[in-house]
């Protein structure tokens, strides 16, 4: 029992001396790596792989994980990072592999569809850990040791361990059904298998090169594989896969500070800064090659991206403006002074200051997730669209793409060259002016090779930027914030933001002359808007108004697209070549006055901006274009016009006058389009009193709809001064003569004179009125009301006659001594009148009789009456 204690003791002490030794081992410990197909101008093939059998008697397992580290080189359709197959039913007992920006994975011959879904960053060129654990119903994806994915297994176990491992290659049957689509063109380390699950902080440590464990059924440290093709294995320190090592550029061209600076920011970088002595020494070598070409008589060759501009010493980052903490300035130089503000790096590696204005190599600082893109081809995904900086080609950068195509110099005839990778054959060039020029930026490229539809010695336009989707990208290639496109301020340097700002985008089979159609095919739905501006004048005699106002009519028209929507607040005027382009509603007005009318004004406007969508991935147009379907087109016409306008002038001066705007649509449209009256609107902005009328109730008559809109509006007119003019004077004048009634008998002259004087100034006064007013053939109440005052008037003389006859005759049998014999009589006061004689027994009317009838009884009787019936009539209409 003791000897077994001793025993189990000494087997502990054992195990935990090796383990101590396995952890020391660790530190420095190498890994293999394995390169496929990573070369740029690999021809993607189909046996180049890495095979290992898994014994014919190892036991299925219920649980399982698998990890491992990929970096990928470029893109394949289906990049592959793991292919296992159990046997020839189940050759996708394991796959693992992405699709641009998704991982997709396979279980026992089932795709886990759950787990494709979520997009995943994964660039090139970095060092990618991936595990994948499966477990009960689960299954869970950690990607650079977080979890990824966690979702339910969409297989059964269990999972049969005697199959085939192929790295590199697709199966389709157990270790074949080869394809080069479905291919790993990248490096793969640290392949392990378990039988077992991984808990997420085992995953973290691996995923950080923390601990580096072998798989229990699979370990590709220690793996015996049969090679099939051209495969480097090498060897690396674990912690380079896990370090993020600084990715600089050269530029070998010179350049100031600031053109420095503004070339890395085209290529979405910075320029260089090492922040440490490890950084230092990677630009140090990455520059080396250049020292013959940079500043080739001087010791000073690169700028580094710190200045101390704004306080002598104080060394400033230019792209991030820190501090910066690592400086490697060389003891021989002085560092301060405020002449030198820009810091470079010396062929020795130690830096120095200059001016910023003298002429230094670029390098500039990439990030893994910088890239640019390539717009105007014919690329099937937005993935394909990128490329990144990677390497040189002919002394100067190369833009290796993601897929299958580099922009590289041509330093023969001075021109950048877009090859084809996998033909290596060059399918478009362009020439620069000045040779130290770059691609980028929008620029003419011509075509050497069919491609995208083009055929050689064809000029295709293409972009290349760093610009994102919602970037609009300047000629030059610099990013400005899509709202500043063609908001009339330049913002690009070149101008090139305010180019081609034209609204409307046709698509081909456009045809002006015919109206779009409403939704589902009806017909198109036109909303007015009837705004009166001024009613200009009134002309009663020829029936008349002048009018000022606006119509706007509003529609949608889908056949149409719109940019540059919603820069402004007012929404987007259409210029003249755009409102050429296309289909606009026609209307006449059919009430016009001799055709007097003029359009003083024509705008189209979109107010709206719904539905935005970003241009197709490919299109070098980074513009957002907006459907027509979803944006209204308002067209608004200002027009000055005479309508006529029948008067109804019955009662006068209370008439109410009814006058409209009518609008048609051409006999063309008819069941193509119509005015939509219901949701249109109508109103009167103008000043509502005018001189002698009122305008209110303005409104679509009931019988607009279809294709006839009448805008009507009322003119009740303003009695004031009317009343003034007319019946206050015709009462007065009436009253005047009544007046006359009561002079003495005698005073036949004053009392004959005044009446006929009102008669004709009566008359004068209606004849005016009469030719204010339009010669109709309908009695109007107006002249109804002439008539009786003028009838009252002419009664009053009668009776003025009459009454002076009979008071004549009544004197005559009295035996008046003076018998007035000569037509003079009227003129001539009665002399006896005063000495008359009472009147005989036989009451005869007197003419004081007479006078009184008329005066208390006729006028102010058949007055009331009259009045009462005339303002009843006027009233009651
Ligand atoms: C591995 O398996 C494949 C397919 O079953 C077979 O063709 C090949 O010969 C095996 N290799 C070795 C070394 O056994
Ligand atoms: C400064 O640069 C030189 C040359 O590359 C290098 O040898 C030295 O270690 C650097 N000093 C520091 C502190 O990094
Ligand atoms: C393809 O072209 C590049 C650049 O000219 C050249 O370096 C490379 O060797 C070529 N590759 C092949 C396979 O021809």
């Amino acid at each position: 029992m003791l000897l077994l204690l001793t025993l189990l003791l000494v087997l502990d002490l054992i195990n935990n001396a090796t383990g101590e030794e396995e952890e020391e081992e660790e530190k420095e410990q190498h890994v293999r790596v394995f390169s496929l197909q990573d070369d740029l101008w690999a021809v993607p093939a189909n046996d180049v792989y890495l095979r290992y059998n898994f014994s014919k008697t190892a036991e299925p397992v219920n649980q399982l994980t698998a990890c491992y580290f990929i970096r990928i080189a470029s893109f394949v359709t289906t990049n592959l990072h793991l292919s296992y197959g159990s046997s020839d039913q189940k050759p996708n007992a394991l796959a693992f592999f992405n699709r641009g920006e998704y991982i997709r994975s396979w279980f026992n011959n089932e795709p886990q569809t759950k787990a494709q879904e979520r997009h995943w960053r994964g660039f090139p060129g970095v060092w990618h850990h991936l595990c994948h654990v499966f477990y009960g119903r689960t299954y869970t994806i950690y990607w650079q040791g977080q979890e990824f994915f966690r979702g339910e297994l969409e297989t059964e176990w269990p999972f049969e361990t005697n199959g085939t491992l192929i790295i590199g290659q697709e199966q389709d049957s157990l270790s074949g059904g080869f394809d080069s689509t479905q291919i790993l063109r990248g490096d793969i380390s640290q392949i392990d298998l378990w039988g077992r699950r991984l808990s997420g902080r085992e995953v973290a440590r691996m995923a950080q090169c923390l601990s580096s464990p072998s798989g229990d059924i699979f370990s590709s440290s220690s793996a015996k594989f049969e090679v099939f093709g051209d495969i480097k294995e090498t060897r690396v320190p674990l912690e380079q896969l896990c370090s993020h090592q600084p990715r600089y550029t050269v530029f070998p061209e010179e350049r100031t500070f600031s053109a420095s600076t503004k070339l890395c920011r085209l290529f979405n970088a910075s320029q260089a800064v090492p922040t440490s002595g490890t950084e230092n020494q990677i630009l140090h070598q990455e520059i080396q090659p250049y020292f013959n070409i940079c500043v080739p008589t001087a010791s000073w060759k690169i700028w580094i991206g710190v200045t101390d501009v704004l306080k002598d010493g104080e060394w400033l980052n230019d792209h991030t403006q820190e501090r910066v903490t690592y400086l490697n300035f060389s003891t021989l130089y002085p560092v301060s002074s405020s002449l030198t503000n820009c810091a470079e790096m010396m062929v020795n590696g130690y830096w120095t200051v200059d001016m910023c204005e003298v002429k230094r190599c670029t390098v500039c600082h990439t990030e893994v997730a910088d890239f640019l893109f390539l717009r105007g081809l014919c690329f099937h995904t937005e993935h394909q669209t990128r490329f990144r900086l990677s390497g040189y080609a002919n002394g100067r950068p190369l833009f290796r793409g993601y897929y299958d195509y580099a922009i590289l110099w041509d330093d023969t005839e001075g021109r950048w060259l877009l090859r084809n990778t996998i033909s290596n054959s060059t399918v478009a060039s362009t020439k620069v002016n000045d040779l130290a020029e770059y691609p980028q930026g929008r620029r003419q490229w011509q075509v050497e090779q069919a491609l995208c539809g083009s055929v050689p010695e064809d000029i295709l336009s293409l972009s290349f930027s760093s610009c994102s989707p919602h970037l609009f990208m300047c000629r030059s290639g610099e990013c400005i914030s899509a709202d500043r496109r063609c908001n009339l301020r330049y913002e690009c340097k070149d101008g090139s933001d305010e180019d081609e700002c034209h609204v409307v985008v046709l698509e081909g089979g456009y045809r002006r002359h015919l109206a779009p159609t409403g939704p589902g095919g009806s017909s198109l739905s036109v909303v007015p808007s009837v705004t009166l501006t001024r009613v200009a004048s009134v002309d009663e005699i020829n029936q008349a108004v002048t009018l000022e106002f606006e119509v706007s009519l509003t529609w949608k028209d889908d056949r149409l697209n719109f940019k540059h929507l919603g820069v402004s607040e007012k929404g987007a005027v259409l210029s003249a070549t755009d409102i050429e382009k296309v289909w606009l509603p026609k209307y006449q007005m059919s009430n016009l006055e001799g055709g007097r009318l003029k359009r003083l004004l024509q705008t189209v406007v979109v107010r709206s901006a719904n539905n935005a969508s970003l241009s197709e991935y490919n299109s070098v147009d980074r513009d957002i274009q907006y459907p027509g379907s979803q944006n209204e087109m308002t067209i608004t016409e200002h027009y000055t016009a005479t309508f006529t306008c029948s008067f109804e002038l019955y009662s006068y001066p209370f008439d109410t006058q009814t006058c409209s705007i009518d609008l048609t649509f051409p006999p063309d449209y008819e069941g193509y389009v119509k005015f939509s009256i219901d949701e249109g609107n109508i109103r009167y902005s103008g000043k509502k009193t005018l001189s002698l009328f009122v305008v209110r109730d303005l409104r679509f008559s009931p019988d607009s709809g279809g294709s006839v809109l009448k805008a009507e509006f009322n003119m009740n007119r303003r009695q004031g001064v009317i009343l003034l003019t007319t019946f206050l004077p015709s009462v007065m004048l009436l009253s005047i003569s009544w007046a006359t009634l009561f002079v003495k008998m005698e005073a036949l002259n004053v009392r004959a004179i005044m009446s006929l004087t009102t008669l004709l100034v009566l008359y004068t006064l209606f004849a005016n009125l009469s030719n204010s007013l339009p010669k109709t053939a309908e009695i109007k109440l107006i002249d109804i009301w002439f008539f009786f005052i003028i009838f009252l008037l002419f009664c009053n003389i009668i009776v003025h006659i009459i009454a002076d006859r009979v008071g004549w005759k009544l004197k005559s049998p009295g035996g008046a001594k003076t018998k007035p014999t000569t037509a003079t009589a009227w003129n001539t006061k009665p002399a006896g009148a005063v000495e008359q004689t009472p009147a005989p027994c036989r009451k005869p009317v007197s003419s004081e009789r007479i006078l009184f009838i008329q005066r208390y009884i006729i006028v102010p009787s058949v007055f009331i009456v009259f009045n009462v019936l005339f303002w009843w009539q006027v009233f009651a209409n």
